[in-house]
């Protein structure tokens, strides 16, 4: 199909076009004509007289003033949408950085993207993190790569001078330099950005000579450096939570391990199998992380199973159901529920607790069933009198299909080729 063409508005041309053609409309058009109607009309009647230079003096004058006051106008426009780009990039870079930062939970990537963005929209030479420690001292973190040592050594004195005002003042802090010794003929720009741990700090950016630093970046850098903030705030609550989330289920599991004393340190080796099961199946790095805790915690459910009945077939099979009841309450550990409550279910529907049939059964599920069974079978510490490897290697390969997903085995064939197994 054609395109129509478009329609012609001044609107919609580039700057100098629309200038252009507003200039010839408005002040070259109407200045024709009024030398057409002069040279008509009033030229024959002042010819010879004083009056007619006066006339024609005007006539040039207005066409020198109004070509003068056009390229003014022009120039003052241009400025203007440079400026107007320029702040668009700036909050592009802005927006950029705030998704990055808020995806992040590492403090030392917050302070690295922190760094990279402040240069980016300051245009500066260098951009630092510098913590305060003690009185004096000042602790020199993440810096972009202009500002690494030694190159950074020339503007320490000038940069830290205005960290230290920007501390002081809880504002943004410029500070020129000395010129000849410390900062050169450059300028330093700090803006208060506590650490990761609470301790007071500052993102600063160095301008030297040939880039000199526009006012303008000013609210753009303490946006960064509240977004910045926030983050680290963010980086380490989720560290907390993390420890917390590490130490209880190794609490939890210890206390399985002392509640089974048969199969000692059980959970732990199945999450170090399903680990290794998973990272050859490609999972990502949230998801090894999940099915790690959930191996560790798959057998939870045992806790709530009197320890005479252990050995009780009936009531070992409520275990899968048990643990998830335990971990669904809590809110780190919901999402593991359904990983615990499947890793008894079998590939093809005759498992337990609701006898789901393959992708039906959560693959991390699967990951465990043949985790848990090779231990099972190969501990020395089990229910069960442990057999060979290659045995039961077979026995697993053997239940490929019914009991096991084949993809699962298939990747564990693999883990224990790389192990040496033959
Ligand atoms: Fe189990």
């Amino acid at each position: 199909m054609a395109r129509r063409p478009h329609r012609f508005s001044l609107f919609a041309q580039p700057l100098d076009r629309a200038a252009f053609v507003a200039y010839f409309l408005g002040a070259v058009v109407p200045l024709a004509a009024l030398a057409w109607v002069v040279r008509r009309w009033a030229w024959p009647a002042l010819q010879g007289s004083e009056g007619a230079w006066s006339v024609l003096g005007v006539l040039v004058s207005i066409a020198v003033l109004s070509l003068v006051s056009f390229l003014a106008l022009r120039r003052t426009a241009k400025l203007a949408l440079a400026r107007l780009d320029r702040e668009n990039q700036r909050l592009q870079a802005l927006l950029r950085a705030a998704r990055a930062l808020s995806a992040s939970t590492s403090d030392q990537e917050i302070l690295r993207q922190a760094v990279a963005t402040a240069a980016t929209v300051s245009g500066a030479h260098a951009a630092f993190h510098l913590v305060r420690q003690g009185e004096e001292a000042w602790q020199w973190g993440e810096a972009t790569s202009a500002g690494e040592r030694p190159a950074r050594e020339s503007l320490r004195t000038t940069v830290q001078e205005a960290a230290e005002q920007a501390l002081e003042s809880l504002a943004p802090a410029i500070r020129g330099g000395a010129g000849g010794d410390g900062g050169g003929g450059g300028l330093a720009v700090a803006i208060p950005c506590a650490a990761a741990d609470g301790r007071p700090g500052a993102l600063a950016v160095w301008h030297d000579e040939a880039r000199p630093f526009d006012p303008g970046a000013v609210p753009v850098l303490s946006t960064l450096a509240a977004f910045a903030t926030v983050a680290l705030r963010k980086a380490e609550h989720h560290a907390t939570e993390r420890n917390f989330y590490a130490h209880a289920t190794n609490l939890l599991v210890s206390a399985l391990d002392a509640h089974l004393a048969h199969q000692t340190d059980h959970s732990r080796r199945v999450a170090q199998v399903s680990n290794q099961i998973g990272r050859r199946l490609g999972l990502s790095e949230a998801r090894l992380e999940r099915l790690h805790f959930a191996a560790l915690l798959h057998d939870i459910g045992m806790l709530r199973v009197d320890r005479r009945k252990v050995a009780d077939l009936e009531a070992v099979r409520e275990h899968p159901a048990l643990g998830a009841q335990m971990l669904e309450p809590i809110r780190v550990w919901e999402d593991l529920a359904p990983l615990v409550r499947h890793h008894h279910e079998w590939f093809d529907g005759s498992g337990y607790p609701h006898g789901l049939a393959g992708s039906r059964i959560p693959l991390e599920s699967r990951i465990i069933a043949v985790a848990e069974t090779w231990d099972a079978l190969t501990a020395e510490q089990s229910y069960q009198r442990p057999v060979g490897e290659a045995e039961a290697l077979e026995r697993i390969e053997a239940a490929s299909g019914v009991q096991f997903d084949p993809e699962v085995v298939r990747a564990f064939r693999a883990v224990r080729a790389e192990q040496g197994a033959p």
